[in-house]
């Protein structure tokens, strides 16, 4: 539609017209006939105050998705509503929906940009196929507490890394090709904005209390990295911060998010969470909370209807709330128009039957598990050899498909590839059984097995929203078994499911390997089969630290320093009943490849803010495995008005490596990517030496003078 055409609709609205058009509501109340498995619903799924005057009037819909489902519903609207305005439908395709990738705890450890963005331009082929406009992604929270049930739509502990993948993301949903979401992209919906990832005690839900320094420093860093790549949308957390409700905060949705952080597009609410504003204790009424939330800049309210019922008698004297509305309004018809939704509101059936679960997006979900597992241990046990002849799955894990992990969207168990499946694909020269306990397990076959694979961790819905734990612990029955496992004195190896980085006990120093696989996704099995066999190297690196003990959280590496920094002396900041540091630190992870990088040369020795430090170094793969190496860029500040971590990611890559071939990497280092913020929330950096290392935490390559 041309502009002018979208103006005089816009100028035709009611002013209960547009607040339907900041309204969103599931696909229930629509269309009777609609098989209940169509349409997804919430937590709280009574009636919303809608009506048969209000309901025509909606905006949009989320949790319905299917070319069939939402024509369904698109043309109930248009025959409904006055002005003939279609629907916009949302989804949360946090890792794909149908064809499901890793969890994005799992996707996160490939520390590939262009992975994660593959993954999500596949995605919304997907559900713009199935009529999909809006995708409720990237999670971009940073995390640091493995009891929060959400750390596993996370990227992890890290600023950069969970910003940068949450960019790629976007860019790879989007498209935006000519400035304009593509005709098999989406619009991205960042989320959630703020620092939903540090709830008190890791309850979901719970307040969030962080100084205004380390929220721009760390939580919001994020955020703001991410919207570099112009998502359409912004989800409002369902928080509060340092006492505000971020819902009803003006601080927080308007000055930070756009005037500091200069978002344009429309901010959406959480599910429910404008009226929920009561429960925060900052409303009192409907009506309050409407005033409250649109005041503060939710644009759309998902999932409750203050806006229809109180809109209107609020906007009556209030000129500055006609403005916002207005604002918000427009934004909305201008992102319809960009879908061509009011020349082409329905999906195409046949094209979703053609786009759905194609092969490139399987191939590409088990690349993507490939790169998202973790080797953390290694002591000669993997690769399985090829010699093996009786292959023993054990454990609750072996043979399930049950492998999407949390917000799974419409993926299907019956298409996921099983550990066993992809087990007996892979061995197919070996006889490859699965017991789920060794009390199964026959003696004879005890006694002659080649190798056990062990499968612990937690179920897939032990994690994701409104699953917090009080302990991040490995379940006492996994425990048992591999202690078991380990008194049978036949070669075994460990392979782990879960949504969290958990507390393994005392089972991890006999453990001779362990696998740590996360949620893997469609094409789990094969891609995990691959990586025991030594198909594949695994190439996966932490992004989020492994605690010691259940208690030994948060935890994470980049810690600010302590005056008496962890030792063997009990006068020193540790745990006089837990060893020091995490189990296993972020960034790490092994790999069958040989590789080695050559030693690093510096551009210069000094840098200051007008000339930044080139580094040149050579990574070269000694071994026949094609790798997907992650090369990590850590900072040390030797020294700083304020208290510094003792290490910082400054840099990461993921460099391809063909088996024996060598690359030179060239990395350049400005004087920016090493400041912090001061007490006045400025930028800065003192004169002196900062220390560089690359991949691990201790592997220093050489020092720079700050001029
Ligand atoms: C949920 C989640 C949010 C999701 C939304 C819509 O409560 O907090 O991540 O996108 O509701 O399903």
């Amino acid at each position: 539609m041309e502009k002018e055409q979208l103006r005089s609709l816009f100028e035709s609205m009611t002013w209960l017209e547009k607040l339907g058009q900041l309204t969103q509501t599931t696909g229930q109340h629509y269309v009777a006939d609609m098989p209940e498995e169509m349409v997804e619903t919430g937590p709280e799924m009574d009636g919303i105050g809608l009506n048969p005057v209000t309901l025509p009037m909606v905006g949009s819909v989320l949790g319905v998705s299917g070319a069939e489902a939402t024509n369904k519903i698109q043309h109930q609207n248009l025959s409904q509503n006055r002005l003939k305005i279609p629907l916009l439908f949302m989804h949360d395709a946090i890792h794909g929906y149908i064809t499901i990738y890793p969890v994005p705890l799992g996707l996160s450890c490939s520390f590939d940009n262009s992975l994660l963005f593959d993954v999500a331009q596949a995605t919304a082929r997907e559900l713009r196929a199935a009529g999909i406009h809006v995708n409720f992604s990237p999670m971009a929270d940073l995390v640091r507490d493995a009891r929060w049930g959400r750390v596993v739509e996370s990227f992890g502990e890290d600023r950069l890394v969970s910003g940068g993948l949450g960019q790629a993301m976007i860019q790879g949903y989007q498209g935006l090709e000519q400035g304009k979401i593509g005709p098999h992209n989406v619009a991205a919906c960042l989320k959630h904005f703020a620092a939903y990832g540090a709830p008190l005690a890791g309850k979901d839900y719970a307040s969030v209390d962080v100084s205004m320094r380390e929220f721009f420093a760390s939580y919001a860093k994020p955020y703001e990295i991410a919207l570099q790549a112009n998502p359409k949308l912004v989800m409002s957390s369902f928080n509060s911060l340092n006492g505000e409700a971020v819902t009803a905060s003006n601080y927080i949705l308007t000055h930070v998010l756009r005037e500091k952080f200069g978002f344009p597009g429309l901010v959406i609410s959480d599910w429910g969470a404008v009226a929920e504003l009561k429960n925060h204790g900052v409303a009192q009424s409907d009506r309050e909370c409407a005033e409250l939330a649109l005041t503060a800049g939710v644009d759309i309210e998902m999932v409750s209807s203050t806006y229809l019922a109180y809109g209107p008698e609020l906007l009556q004297a209030d000129a500055e709330l006609q403005e916002k509305v207005n604002a918000a309004v427009w934004k909305v018809l201008e992102l319809k128009n960009e879908f061509g939704l009011f020349e082409t509101p329905y999906a195409d059936a046949e094209a979703e039957k053609m786009t759905i679960m194609q092969h490139n997006h399987l191939e590409l979900a088990e690349q993507a598990a490939l790169q998202s597992c973790v080797l953390l241990k290694n002591n000669g046990a993997l690769p399985i050899s090829v010699q093996a002849q009786k292959i023993l799955l054990l454990g609750e894990f072996a043979q399930t498909q049950e492998l999407l992990g949390a917000w799974q969207c419409k993926g299907r168990f019956e298409d996921t590839v099983s550990l066993l499946q992809g087990m007996k694909k892979e061995f197919p020269h070996a006889e490859v059984h699965a017991c789920a306990t060794l009390e199964e397990c026959q003696n004879s076959w005890l006694e002659d097995v080649d190798m056990i694979v062990v499968t612990i961790g937690e179920t897939w819905n032990r994690s994701g929203e409104g699953h917090s734990t009080v302990a991040a612990d490995m379940p006492d029955k996994h425990k048992d078994l591999l202690r078991k496992v380990q008194g049978l004195g036949k070669p075994y190896a460990a392979v782990a499911f879960s949504g969290r980085p958990l507390a393994l006990g005392d089972c991890i120093e006999t453990m001779p390997a362990l696998l740590w696989c996360w949620y893997p996704g469609t094409r789990g099995g094969s891609a995990i089969a691959r990586l025991l066999s030594g198909a594949a190297t695994p190439s996966g690196r932490l992004t989020m630290s492994f605690p010691r003990h259940a208690g030994n959280v948060p935890v994470y590496y980049n810690e600010p320093r302590s005056g008496r920094p962890a030792c063997e002396s009990s006068y020193s900041s540790r745990y006089q009943d837990c060893e020091i540091g995490p189990l296993f630190p972020f960034g790490h992870g092994l790999s069958y490849a040989d590789i080695t990088y050559s030693k690093v040369v510096l551009s210069a020795n000094t840098i200051t803010k007008s000339a930044p430090v080139q580094l040149q170094f050579c990574i070269t793969n000694n071994s026949n495995y094609t790798c997907k190496e992650p090369v990590l860029l850590f900072m040390h500040d030797v020294a700083a008005r304020m208290v510094r971590p003792d290490r910082e990611l400054i840099a990461y890559r993921c460099i391809e490596l063909k088996p024996y071939e060598q690359k030179t990497v060239i990395w350049e280092i400005n004087w920016g990517q090493l400041c912090y913020l001061n007490a006045s929330l400025e930028p800065v950096l003192e004169p002196g030496p900062v220390k560089l290392f690359l991949n691990g935490l201790d592997n220093e390559i050489g020092s720079i003078e700050c001029c």
